[in-house]
């Protein structure tokens, strides 16, 4: 691999969409922000320089940092956040991975305009388990916010009420038509050769939503998920939730046309909460080049005359189980997988929503007067006020967390029991600690506490196998016989399902200090995150590195 630098310079930029214009955060003046292209092998260096007044930190979401822990970038757990005129070198590797990945800041919500793509090509001298595509298109899916984001969620966490939702969905930072005051340079047009096969790299960076995605009269193959191979299958319809990343083939239909032919992609959201959401749709353009190009580009109104491509409702689950439960691991001899079979270690987490008590002094709009809060073991994480890691590290005895998050529900109930029997949230800075190469089974069990709703779960530092799912309670004794650890999906996250459980499996091999959180930022903000520490190994190349020089203070 070769080194490949880059430099991020955080600064403020009018964009303007939907008739409204507003000043960001972006990289570089950029939204979305710049793709990062890498290759198998390389190592990355980002810059990152902070000329605004918000603090920033960088997440690269899916690298699995061997040893270089201090590169993840999650604020108060791996590095405090980069202060305004302060600098910090991201420097890492790219070990054994390929596909589609994606960056984001990871402090508050500045991932909502602070994203981007990160493509991680194969080795030169590697073959695709599929055939070469004509051209590789990265589609990333975000939020368009007229307001503040950082004042939307101040206002929620002061209220204890739900935040405010986006005014619209994007790809490639475009609403399309369907909204109002769009323009016609405010569409994503993606121009295609009739009979190529393309390969989308599609990304969630939606704040809060998981979206479903179809292009009219045309099927995708899906041939990868999280950047990793799975068996190839055919869909119209897909699934994508915050913080995922699927790579489908795209083939284009055979004729040369006359005239222009124009097919419309849409994506909305899949929700099964039960607060407000923005329920509309993006939509986007494929467009066949034509003999003349003359005739070549289309009108905002006869657009609106285009079929829209049939997604399942707003809350379908049944769609949602049935696609989720096709993703399988390639699992030949070329890609091997290595499942743990043997596991050392049990833990069940709940996840799910929750309510503190309303501070004195304070009127609050949360359930009956409380204030919304996210946990998993009924336990509300609160962000320390330095980083985990350096506390960690440098065998600091100040006390910033605690080493005693419960392995198992402290009081088990009826979890998905309509109500539940124990909506009791507390908060703390709890870790669990795992000595190196421990191997791991967790089983995520969602509650109906405040609703059951689907939550995107992400684990930093490691792909996980998805070694069983199912709805209602997890059964220790029967469901385990059903568990796949022959083929499982291999991902950075998942959704554990609308009022059921997932289980999923993983070798602590990398040793530091690894988050693991809802991904819709709402969540991740009311609490539903925890974190682990990975000890290190007895040889040279099973430690974490030291930190560097430039780390950021708090
Ligand atoms: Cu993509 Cu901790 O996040």
């Amino acid at each position: 691999g070769i080194t490949r630098h880059f430099q991020f310079d955080i600064k403020l930029q009018n964009v303007t969409r939907l008739c409204s214009t507003k000043s960001m955060v972006t990289v570089n003046g950029k939204f979305p922000g710049p793709i990062i292209k890498v290759r198998e092998g390389d190592r990355v260096v980002v810059k990152v320089v902070n000329h605004v007044s918000n603090n920033v930190s960088f997440h690269w979401h899916g690298i699995r940092q061997l040893q270089t822990g201090w590169a993840d970038g999650p604020a108060y757990i791996t590095q405090c956040p980069i202060q305004t005129g302060q600098a910090y070198v991201y420097n890492f590797t790219i070990v054994g991975q390929r596909g589609t990945l994606w960056w984001h800041a990871h402090v508050s919500w500045m991932r909502a305009t602070l994203y981007g793509p990160l493509i991680i090509l194969p080795n030169h001298n590697a073959t695709y388990p599929f055939s070469k595509p004509y051209k590789q298109v990265p589609i990333i899916f975000g939020e368009w916010w007229k307001a503040n984001t950082e004042a939307v969620i101040k206002q929620a966490l002061q209220s204890g009420a739900g935040p405010n939702v986006s005014d619209a969905y994007t790809i490639n930072g475009f609403p399309g038509p369907f909204y109002n005051c769009s323009s016609k340079g405010e569409t994503f047009k993606l121009k295609v050769k009739p009979g190529k096969t393309y390969l989308l790299r599609l990304i969630n960076a939606a704040l809060n939503d998981d979206l479903f995605f179809s292009i009219a009269n045309h099927t995708f193959t899906i041939v990868e998920a999280d950047a990793l191979y799975i068996k190839p299958f055919e869909t119209d319809i897909l699934l994508i939730t915050p913080g995922q990343t699927t790579n489908v083939l795209l083939k284009t239909k055979p004729q040369i046309f006359a005239v222009a032919t124009t097919f419309l992609m849409a994506a909305r959201p899949y929700f099964t909460g039960q607060g407000t959401i923005d329920n509309s749709t993006v939509i986007g353009i494929l467009e066949y080049e034509t003999l003349s190009s003359s005739r070549s580009s289309s009108s905002n109104t006869s657009i609106k005359n285009l079929p829209i491509p049939t997604l399942p409702p707003i809350n379908g689950t049944s769609f949602v189980a049935n696609f989720t439960s096709k993703f399988r691991s390639l699992a030949n001899s070329q890609f091997p997988i290595n499942v743990p079979e043997k596991v050392d270690k049990h833990f069940l987490f709940t996840v799910g929503l929750g309510s503190n008590p309303c501070p004195k002094n304070q009127t609050c709009q949360g359930p009956n007067g409380t204030k919304f809060s996210a946990s998993m073991n009924n336990i509300s994480f609160t962000l320390p006020t330095t980083s985990i890691l350096q506390s960690y590290f440098l065998k600091k005895s100040d006390g910033i967390y605690t080493p005693d998050f419960p392995n198992f529900p402290t009081m088990p109930f009826n979890y998905t029991g309509n109500p539940p029997n124990n909506t009791n949230v507390s908060n703390g800075t709890k870790v669990v600690v795992l000595p190196f190469n421990t191997t791991v089974e967790v089983v995520l069990q969602g509650t109906s506490i405040l609703g059951a709703e689907s939550h995107p779960l992400h684990l930093h530092g490691y792909n996980f196998f998805v070694v069983g799912q199912g709805f209602g309670n997890f059964d220790p004794a029967k469901d385990p016989v059903n568990y796949n650890l022959v083929d499982p999906v291999e991902r950075n996250t998942v959704a554990v399902p609308s009022g059921g459980w997932v289980a999923i499996r993983f070798r602590a091999d990398n040793p530091g200090v690894w988050f693991m959180h809802c991904h819709f930022e709402v969540h991740l903000s009311w609490g539903l995150k925890m974190a682990w520490i990975v000890l290190d190994g007895e040889l040279p190349n099973q430690k974490l590195f030291p930190p560097p020089t430039d780390l950021p203070k708090c």
